[in-house]
Parts: structure tokens; sequence; C-alpha cells
């Protein structure tokens, strides 16, 4: 097994404790491999060897990675890098982020750049960087997921060129802890985070996740509580700000399950994970509402988030917010 296969992964318990469980995947095809112990469940990876993003993908892909991301899976571009050009390259150090930030975010949709500490005129560098990876992110989800093109909505664009091992930071900005995504000023409204990722590390450094427990197990390990919240509230934290959009009681949840899985010491040594190293050069898409992760190291990512209503999903009954409304027992967006 050598370090760039990332197929060959590792479950382990723990973050300081790890634990063999089952150092070989099983394998579906070539290229589709799964872990499968009794406390695990299933964790399902699909290796597609593209080097383009304007790739093209036969049917059988396309399906087999709607199935694998509803699944909660992940599926890996080994070798499709995402080259910076010579003016981008300078950016390649943790002094471009603002003190205080994790990252640099951008927003296609209005051009902004939000978290950068050098002056970044419009058209710079680090702007054309970001929307360059944007633009190339969104190409590749287009003819890999079409199922989803028509519906699917392009958010944040975020460049990380701090390592991740080395961060120090509040419990719950803490991304070295498992946890499922959600963001407390941008409610999704059970949307789907679909997220596009590349290691864009320019001396060959992997970027290392732990990849914990499905959803619906994390969801009633933690049992967020399903109480009705006061209904005015979201419309005060919208009107004063602090959400862009209405906090819904789905987004309440996913809060609430975020902060406890990171709170929990006691789950964040002995959950039982898969470990992947995502080596440089490579790009991976998962979708991180409901697939819990933990980033353990690495350095220089670009990320790209996209939205995408549960209707669209092929099995919409996969989606957290449905896994959330069963357990409730009602609406919960
Ligand atoms: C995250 O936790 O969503 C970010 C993962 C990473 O920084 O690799
Ligand atoms: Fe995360």
């Amino acid at each position: 097994m050598t370090q760039r296969n990332v197929g060959a992964g590792v479950l382990k318990r723990g973050l300081h404790h790890p634990q063999t469980l089952s150092a070989r995947p099983q394998t579906a095809s070539a290229d589709h491999l799964f872990w499968q112990t009794p406390a695990y469940d299933r964790f399902e990876l699909l290796q597609i060897d593209e080097t383009s993003w304007q790739a093209r993908f036969t049917e059988h892909q396309q399906a087999q990675a709607a199935g694998v991301l509803e699944a909660g899976g992940l599926i890996l571009l080994p070798r499709l890098a995402f080259p910076l050009d010579d003016a981008e390259r300078p950016l390649l150090g943790p002094e471009c982020v603002k003190r205080g930030a994790k990252h640099v975010s951008f927003d296609l949709r209005t051009g902004r750049l939000r978290g950068a500490s050098i002056r970044t005129d419009q058209g710079g560098p680090l702007h054309q960087m970001l929307e360059r990876y944007a633009r190339a992110s969104f190409a590749l989800v287009r003819a890999l997921l079409p199922h989803y093109v028509e519906a699917l909505e392009v958010a944040r664009t975020s460049f990380r060129p701090i390592e991740a091992s080395g961060r120090t930071s509040s419990w719950r900005k803490d991304d070295r802890r498992l946890h499922v995504d959600a963001f407390p000023s941008s409610p999704n409204q059970g949307r789907r985070l679909l997220r596009v990722f590349s290691n864009i590390h320019p001396e060959g450094k992997d970027r290392v996740w732990n990849i914990g427990e499905p959803f619906e197990a994390v969801a009633r390990r933690f049992q967020p509580g399903y109480s009705r919240r006061w209904a005015g509230y979201a419309r005060l934290l919208r009107a004063a700000g602090i959400t862009r959009g209405l906090r819904t009681e789905y987004d309440q949840i996913m809060l609430r399950l975020h902060d406890r899985m990171k709170a929990d010491l006691g789950y964040q040594a002995g959950a039982v994970s898969t470990r992947l190293r995502l080596p440089a050069g490579s790009t991976w898409i998962v979708q991180t509402d409901a697939v819990s992760h933990a980033a353990l190291s690495g350095q220089f990512m670009l990320e790209q988030t996209f939205l995408l209503p549960v209707a669209a999903m092929l099995d919409p009954g996969r989606s957290p917010l449905r896994i959330l409304e069963r357990l409730a027992g009602r609406r919960l967006a």
C-alpha cells in the first residue's frame, strides 16, 4: 500500500488511538471500493481516472457517481489536478488569509472576495484563481452529474492555504474533529451541500481526512432534539443580518448536530472512522452535510460548494432532511 493509493484506506478508531479494523477495502469493481464492518455499515469510494476538467463521462459513470454520492460515499479523481499559472503560484502561502479567518472565500454570483489579507483588486491573481476554480468545478459537476444540473446552485468557493493540523481555533471551528457541515450564517433550508475539493499542495503533501459513521447513525446517536422553536426567532436572525436567508428548523437541528459531535470528546476519541489520504494533484466530490468528516492534516486546498434541492436527488429519502423528518415525524423545512 503506498501513500498515494487512497483506495487502500485504513479503518481506525479515534484520532489518537488508531486501531486497524480492516486494511483492505472490498471491491464492487476495479474503481468502486467499499469498506464494511459491523460498526461501520458501508463506506463507498468511486475512483475516476480523468485528468481534464472538461472530461466527458459515460452514462454508466454518471449513474455510478450520483449513486455513490447519495449513498454517503466519496468520488475521487486521483489525477485531476488544478494547475496554477505563474501569477497565481506566489499565492501558495498562508499570508493571503486575513488574521482570524479560516480561508479566503469567493462568491461567483457577486464576484466578492472575503477573508483575504492582501489587496485583492478585482481581476487580481487571487480573484482569478478562485473564479477559475469555480468555473472548472462547475464544468466537472455538469459533466459528471447531469441529473443535478438543472437544479444545482453555485455557492461559495474557498482557498485554504493554512495547515489543517496546526490551526488554533475554537472547538466549534475545529475541523479536525468529526462533524457534518452546517453553517450558522448560511442556512441551506434542506438543500444538499455538494462540495468539490482539490489538493493543490506544490510539494505533494496529502490532505488526510477521517470519514465517520453514516448520517442516520450520527443523528440517532446525538438526538439533536426535535422540539419546535419559536417561529419568530428565524425571522429575527435574518432581520439582524445574522443569517443570509431564513434559518429553518432543519438548519437549527443540523447546527446542533455539528456542535454536539465536535463538543463530545469521548465520541471524537472513540468513533470508528475510515482514514483517507487525498493526494496533491487530486480532486474529490462529497456531500458533506451527510458524510461526517474530519480534516487531520494538509495544506493548500481549493473547494467549491454547490447547493442541491432534495427533490433533484435520485432518491430524496437519503437526504439529511428526509432522514431527520422521519426521525422527527414531521416536516422540518
Ligand atoms: C471541512 O471540514 O469542511 C473542511 C475540510 C478540509 O479542510 O479539508
Ligand atoms: Fe466540514
